[in-house]
């Protein structure tokens, strides 16, 4: 079983998830601590966010490197460097490659109910579709786009007046809540795979009495 406790947090963006596990892992009885935050792009919020916890962070552009091959080869290292237990693609808007997803296991989070609408569109996907529930998905990530065996997942209704903005807002209130409590469970009670299936802590021997 493994379990979680140091994570290198990977992000693109306004890494509101990342704030998330930022400010649960203040509490030490959260099992989990961030250790350091990656990105693909200078000067974005989640960096800002980590900066100013004093948690470490680093930059792996891909144009920075001769090759795709090279880059993933780059940041695995980064990513190597800090020890982590688990890392957590939060808004990472980048596909990883094989040096971090076979050296690592890797969390990532989506805000649509796969296997429906994955890709980097799946809020603008689902409300062209007219879907009238969503939601967002907590998965290990794998080679494939949002391919990876399911952790957890919460439902989001669609309302009639909803823009792509608007949906994608509440679903990330969900999706915070959601990350943050899988992570912590990971890290706390551990997990297994077995095929598509993940399962979080020891389920096997029923409740004890
Ligand atoms: C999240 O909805 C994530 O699932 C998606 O991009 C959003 C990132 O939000 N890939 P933030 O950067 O954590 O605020």
């Amino acid at each position: 079983m493994s379990k979680a406790g140091r994570l290198v947090v990977l992000v693109s963006g306004s890494g509101t998830n990342l704030q998330a596990l930022l400010d649960a892992s203040a509490d030490p009885s959260y099992g989990a601590r961030v250790v350091a935050v990656g990105a693909d792009r200078d000067g974005i919020e989640g960096l800002a966010r980590a900066a100013k916890v004093d948690v470490p962070t680093f930059v792996e552009k891909v144009g920075d490197h001769a090759t795709r091959a090279d880059w993933d080869a780059a940041l695995a290292a980064k990513i190597a460097s800090y020890e982590p237990d688990l890392v957590v693609s939060a808004g990472f808007m980048k596909i990883l490659g094989a040096p971090t997803l076979d050296a690592f296991p890797v969390l990532n989070t989506h805000p649509a109910l796969l296997p429906s609408f994955p890709g980097a569109h799946g809020v603008r996907d689902a409300l062209a579709h007219g879907v009238k529930v969503t939601g967002c998905t907590v998965m290990l990530a794998d080679a494939g786009i949002d391919t990876g065996p399911i952790v957890a997942q919460e439902a989001v209704p669609v309302l009639p007046e909803d823009d792509e903005a608007v949906l994608h807002e509440r679903i990330k209130t969900v999706e915070r809540r959601l990350l943050v409590d899988i992570v912590g469970r990971m890290a706390r009670e551990g997990w297994t795979v077995s095929g598509r299936t993940v399962r979080i802590g020891n389920q096997s021997g029923g409740e004890s009495t």
